[in-house]
């Protein structure tokens, strides 16, 4: 069985604010998406690598080719580098359409989780071997987690939120990538995304949630809080730290 991982580095990264797509942003003096990659090399599941990037992105097309320059003698690693979509499930979508023929699984990782330990990216693909068509690892949350729905304050009617539910924290999970598919059903399900209206594509968060929808079972294998997805300013301290000291 061959294995594709695709790394979606697409998106803007505005909520890390600091003005540059999320992926280029420095980490240990290192572009976030040097981490990613070198991390899925390491993990040595792949045969082929595909990148999405930003469309007409120089800067993130240098580092692309530096990288495939560092990994280059790695002749049995095919590399691709695909730009990627106005959303994420666009980007995947991308990456889909040039993987090689020979692919029968595709784990799907996001550039933001630099860190994200080769333990992870081993109980992925062993669920995959193992017959699962769809695999994603997991932590149990530390907070609880409450629905809201939008509100007005009693006396002044003031816009807030309140509280529409709380489901049972000891059956949550959150999840992160890599997220393992048998390529068939992943293509499947993102065909059938394609049908969705702006509204419900708009909704769309991971690739698992459309295999579920094509009513496939997803199961879920432990995550680690290293493979963190870099999104504010606080978690780039914390994968500063992570990278730099004992934690890791
Ligand atoms: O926005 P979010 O944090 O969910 O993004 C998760 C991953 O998806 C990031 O690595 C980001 O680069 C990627 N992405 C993408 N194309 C987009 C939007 C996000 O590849 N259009």
């Amino acid at each position: 069985a061959k294995c594709a991982v695709v790394i979606v580095a697409a998106g803007s990264g505005q909520r890390l604010g600091q003005g540059v797509p999320k992926a280029r942003v420095l980490l240990g003096g290192e572009p976030m998406l040097v981490h990613t990659v070198r991390g899925v090399v390491r993990s040595g599941i792949a045969s082929q690598i595909c990148i999405a990037v930003p469309a007409e992105d120089a800067a993130m097309e240098q580092i692309c080719t530096k990288l495939v320059g560092e990994f280059g003698s790695k002749t049995d690693l095919q590399w691709s580098i695909v730009a990627g979509g106005a959303d994420r499930a666009e980007s995947v979508r991308a990456a889909l359409s040039v993987l090689a023929s020979d692919i029968t699984t595709v784990l799907i990782h996001d550039a933001a989780r630099p860190l994200t330990p080769a333990g992870v990216f081993d109980r992925v693909s062993h669920a995959l071997r193992d017959g699962a068509k769809a695999v994603i690892p997991a932590l149990a949350v530390v907070d609880t987690i409450k629905t809201v729905v939008p509100a007005g304050l009693p006396g002044t009617g003031a816009g807030v939120e309140k509280v529409s539910g709380t489901p049972a924290r000891s059956r949550l999970r959150a999840i992160q990538t890599p997220q393992g598919f048998d390529v068939d059903t992943l293509r499947r399900a993102h065909e059938h995304a394609q049908s969705l209206d702006a509204a419900s594509a708009a909704l769309i968060t991971d690739d698992a949630m459309l295999v579920e929808a094509l009513g496939e079972d997803v199961y879920v294998v432990q995550g680690s809080t290293h493979s963190l997805k870099v999104t504010t300013p606080t978690d780039l301290l914390l994968a500063e730290a992570m990278l730099a000291g004992p934690l890791r």
